[in-house]
């Protein structure tokens, strides 16, 4: 009996190494994998480039605190920040806590509009994680059962409904943010509309979302 706690229905089997797009189980079974992490860890098994630097950064440095600055990280922020077009970048460890940061980003920004109780409007179906604030922002029971109280603040409207989004961002000036995956996965493959994926790259290119869209 592991002592692993049970947080995950997992498949009866285990990965020993990769090979690019191929992996091989404990038991010397090999797999096409077309899978990788869910969305995440895209780029194959045992790259030799990849191999050779993690292999050199865990023989000079494993971990620094964040008291301190790091120039690969401020070099890898430029990067993104030139291909995004964004201003600045936040590093996390998981979808959660970028997620959380986006929540905690949006209430920031509220507050310095004057709004004490900002809100998000999130979707039907949705799903954003499993901290406090993301499951309150999914929209699937079954991620919050047993969690409640959730965390307030997030204002529920059914996917791809422009007008929704339209008239509660209008009447309800606590409004600082829209929520949305694109393609959402968890609740069932659902694409966002053409005009309803416009309009929300429109707004998240606008700096600091403002209520009344
Ligand atoms: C759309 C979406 N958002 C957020 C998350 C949460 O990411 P993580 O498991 O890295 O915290 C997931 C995870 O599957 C996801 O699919």
């Amino acid at each position: 009996m592991s002592h692993l706690m049970n947080t995950y229905a997992r498949l009866p089997v285990a990965f020993s190494h990769g090979d690019g797009s191929w992996v091989t189980d404990t038991e010397g079974k090999i797999y096409l994998d077309a899978l990788s992490g869910i969305a995440v860890s895209t780029l194959g098994h045992n790259h030799p480039d990849l191999v050779a630097a993690i292999a050199a950064q865990a023989g000079r440095l494993l971990h620094t605190s964040n008291l301190y600055r790091m120039p690969q990280q401020e070099q890898l922020a430029d990067k993104l920040a030139d291909l995004s077009g964004m201003d600045e970048v936040f590093f996390c460890n998981s979808g959660c806590e970028a997620n959380e940061a986006a929540i905690k980003l949006s209430r920031f920004y509220g507050h310095q509009q004057g709004i004490d109780s900002p809100a998000i409007i999130v979707m039907e179906k949705a799903f954003h994680g499993r901290t406090l604030a993301t499951l309150s922002a999914t929209g699937n029971r079954k991620a919050q059962a047993g969690f409640e109280p959730l965390v307030s603040g997030f204002v529920r409207v059914p996917y791809n409904d422009l007008e929704a989004i339209r008239a509660i961002a209008g009447h309800n000036k606590n409004v600082v943010a829209v929520m949305l995956e694109i393609v959402q996965g968890e609740g069932g493959i659902h694409i966002a509309d053409v005009d309803f994926s416009a309009w929300s790259a429109s707004a998240l290119r606008r700096k600091g979302m403002a209520p009344g869209l």
